[in-house]
């Protein structure tokens, strides 16, 4: 059986389109069960529908509280019984109800090297600071702000000319390849982690 993925989606979902694709072969080893949102009418949900997957919206002000939010979110989640959560461009912070029940086997993707640029803002600031090389990370979601354990990184030149919108498109380009190369190995292999250190055998 492919391991069940649920992704999480704010935008375009170009990441998810990738995951999508990738999951059409059997031998990928994952698929994806379920598209959840943090907004209405965003591509990446019109994509998840044109692909026949379940989907699902739910954004912050619809809840009395941010717990409330999460709570409800680890619910609809859970409904779909995943392996694994990915976030992918999913641009809210989950709480402590979603860490309790996936901390260990959520993932998020991030257009920058971290520990540098973490946040809402990492082509823009890895512009501002003038580096020559920037790129994309795969981590294990902990309470911080993109600070959980690495599982893949891939690097993407800076060029002299490039605005953050470059450089953000050129690093989605070479994040998709990663997020399916990754999440692909974790599913077919599982993996571990062991403090900061994570291992797909
Ligand atoms: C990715 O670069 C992701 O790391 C960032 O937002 C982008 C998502 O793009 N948080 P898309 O919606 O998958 O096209």
């Amino acid at each position: 059986m492919p391991a069940r993925l649920v992704v999480l989606v704010s935008g375009t979902g170009s990441l998810l389109q990738a995951l999508l694709d990738a999951s059409a072969d059997p031998g990928y080893g994952a698929s994806v069960v379920a598209v959840g949102a943090d907004r209405a009418g965003t591509l990446a949900v019109e994509r998840a529908r044109a692909a026949g997957i379940a989907t699902f919206e739910m954004s912050v002000r619809e809840f009395a509280t941010r717990q409330d939010w999460d709570v409800a979110l680890t619910q609809t989640v859970s409904s779909f019984e995943p392996d694994l959560v990915v976030s992918a461009g999913f641009m809210k912070l989950v709480g402590g109800a979603f860490l309790a029940r996936y901390g260990g086997r959520y993932l998020n993707s991030h257009p920058a090297l971290l520990p540098s640029f973490p946040g809402m803002h990492g082509p823009q600031e890895a512009l501002d600071y003038g580096v020559k090389i920037s790129g994309a990370t795969l981590f294990v979601v902990d309470e911080g702000v993109d600070t959980g354990p690495i599982v893949a990184q891939v690097a993407v030149p800076v060029e002299a000319d490039d605005t953050a919108e470059t450089l953000h498109e050129r690093i989605k380009h070479a994040e998709r390849l990663m997020l399916v190369d990754a999440v692909g190995r974790m599913a077919r292999e599982g993996f571990t982690i062991s403090g900061r250190k994570v291992t797909i055998p």
